[in-house]
């Protein structure tokens, strides 16, 4: 038995990011760093970031990595290399700020990648060039990779709530679980030559408080709760009207963070400054991200927003817009 089919939970912790609402702000960003990665050797570690797309993301080009399963079986995919982290900057405060230096204030030349690295480039030409940020974080999967990887079975599934955690005393530095994971999630400290990863916080997610990237998320733009209850905003935008998608699906290990697809962007223009018909961010991209089951997702957003156009009542927009943030997360446990 494949050991990911060892632990069904008895619940699932599931995140919706709704990609109209991010603002790309990055304070999602540091509420996870500030809480829980600013250790030894973590410098370079985002259990949470917020990439622009199309770009190449954190680490550098890590759709293209591999790991995930295909037609069931695990595969190895390839750790990110140091330059696809990027070295972390060091910046000189004594010179800039008491000396006079002003021209060393700098990253390190050495510097060739780091998180957001490529912010707003997106892609297209203007005036039909095109961005929008995607927010990642591990997807605490439901066939996690990482875990099946393992050779120390030291990646475990909760059973109460579906979170993905790492066991950092039973790791013995493996990092197969780093070339396993599709999304670039595990991070290996070279320090103390442990993996790890995000925790779903899940000190307070037993306590019944939010996790904090979505606590502190200034753009109202993450859901958080269990897919179970049929109350929350998890459940109405996954189960029931299914516009929350999960992102690269056919990589294999049915994440549990879904995506609300970018659907209410301008449209093309021509030269003359003629607005078309056509979004600006291509479908084909879109489907590339999401699978073809976004076009029903992008065409169902976009009817129930031209209804509360019109001033009729729409129960999707209302759960999008999160009139109380309370009705956005989990609180509490229920
Ligand atoms: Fe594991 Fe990666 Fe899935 Fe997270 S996203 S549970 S690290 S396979
Ligand atoms: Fe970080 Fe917690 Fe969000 Fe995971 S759930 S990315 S640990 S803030
Ligand atoms: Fe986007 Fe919210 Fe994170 Fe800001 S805090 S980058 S709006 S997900
Ligand atoms: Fe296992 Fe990853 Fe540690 S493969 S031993 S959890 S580095």
């Amino acid at each position: 038995m494949a050991k990911e089919m060892q632990t069904k939970p008895e619940r699932q912790l599931t995140f919706v990011v709704d990609l109209n609402k991010c603002i790309g702000c990055q304070t999602c960003t540091v509420a996870c760093k500030r809480l829980w990665t600013s250790g030894p050797g973590q410098d370079f570690m985002y259990w949470r970031n917020v990439e622009t797309a199309p770009g190449t993301g954190y680490p550098a080009n890590w759709a293209d990595k591999g790991g995930g399963f295909k037609n069931g079986e695990l595969q190895k995919g390839r750790r990110p290399t140091l330059m696809e982290y990027g070295v972390p900057f060091n910046f000189d405060y004594q010179a800039r700020l008491f000396e006079g230096g002003k021209d060393r204030v700098r990253p390190s030349p050495t510097a060739r990648s780091g998180p957001n690295w490529d912010e707003d480039q997106g892609a297209g030409e203007f005036p039909n060039n095109y961005y929008f940020y995607l927010p990642r974080m591990c997807n605490h999967c439901t066939k996690p990779a990482c875990l099946e990887a393992c050779p120390n079975d030291a990646i475990y599934k909760r059973a109460a709530d579906g979170i993905v955690v790492i066991n950092t005393e039973q790791c013995k530095g493996a990092q197969e679980c780093v070339q396993a994971c599709p999304y670039a999630k595990p991070y290996f400290n070279q320090i103390a030559q442990k993996a790890n990863k995000c925790i779903g916080c899940f000190p307070r997610i037993e306590k019944g408080v939010a996790t904090a990237c979505v606590a502190q998320c200034v753009g109202r733009a993450m859901h958080v709760g269990f897919i179970d209850d049929a109350n929350s905003s998890v459940h109405k935008l996954v189960k029931t009207w299914k516009v929350a998608l999960p992102l690269y699906p056919e990589k294999g290990t049915e994440p549990n963070v879904f995506y609300i697809p970018p659907a209410f962007g301008p449209m093309v223009e021509d030269d003359k400054g003629n607005i078309g018909s056509e979004p600006k961010i291509p479908m084909s991209y879109l489907v590339k991200l999401f699978g073809a089951d976004v076009q029903r997702a992008t065409a169902t957003l976009r009817e129930e927003r031209a209804k509360r156009m019109n001033n009729a009542p729409s129960d999707l927009m209302a759960v999008l817009i999160g009139h109380r943030s309370a009705d956005m997360m989990i609180s509490p446990l229920t």
